[in-house]
């Protein structure tokens, strides 16, 4: 792996930083047709989130409110440990609202059909989905996404919230390991 000089290293690029524009403008258009007179909850999966989050709101010119939730589905690698869990729950009363979950990325789907479980139980008006980067080669749960930026390959991708063993989240552009 080459290391630049700043001592980050250079990983393949997947999708660079026009693509991602572009596509969390399209997500918000979408969004804002659908979501414009709810006052919506989004609800972001951290860690992975924060930065698609905080792109995507400042597409959005309605009223909403952001909350998130901290699960675990990883050990510290890159394959999926098929247990979840959760930090704390959701600090704000759900039921009757309308609640997007906002993801960085949907690989076996476990993480989300533990959370959709969780979220049903306090009876939100609706639930959907909106993920920056979907691995639907991987999917064991079945679930229907509503919003997706990118379908990826099967490569563990990092950069753009998103890690490998807490690094690289910070990457503008999404980048993915080579195996
Ligand atoms: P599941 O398998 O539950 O996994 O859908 C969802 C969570 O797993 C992490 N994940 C990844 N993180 N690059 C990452 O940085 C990847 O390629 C990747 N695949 C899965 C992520 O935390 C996601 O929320
Ligand atoms: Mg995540």
């Amino acid at each position: 792996m080459a290391l630049a000089m700043n001592n980050t290293p250079e990983f393949p690029v997947l999708i660079d930083k026009k693509k991602i524009d572009a596509a969390v403008r399209r997500l918000a258009a979408e969004i804002s047709r659908d979501y414009r007179d709810k006052n919506p909850v989004l609800l972001g999966v951290l860690k992975g989130s924060f930065i698609f989050m905080a792109d995507l709101v400042r597409q959005l010119d309605f009223p909403l409110e952001i909350e998130f939730i901290r699960l675990f589905s990883y050990g510290g690698g890159t394959h999926s440990s098929g247990s979840v869990k959760m930090a704390r729950g959701v600090p704000l009363k759900l039921k009757g609202r309308h609640v997007l979950v906002v993801e960085d990325i949907i690989d076996t789907g476990f993480t989300l059909a533990h959370l959709l479980h969780y979220l049903k139980e306090k009876e939100p008006a609706s639930v959907k989905l909106c993920a920056f980067t979907d691995k639907p080669s991987r999917r064991v749960a079945v679930l229907n996404v509503d919003y997706v930026g990118f379908t990826v390959p099967d490569k563990f991708v990092v950069g753009y919230g998103l890690d490998y063993a807490e690094k690289y989240r910070n990457l503008p552009e999404v980048s993915y390991l080579e195996d």
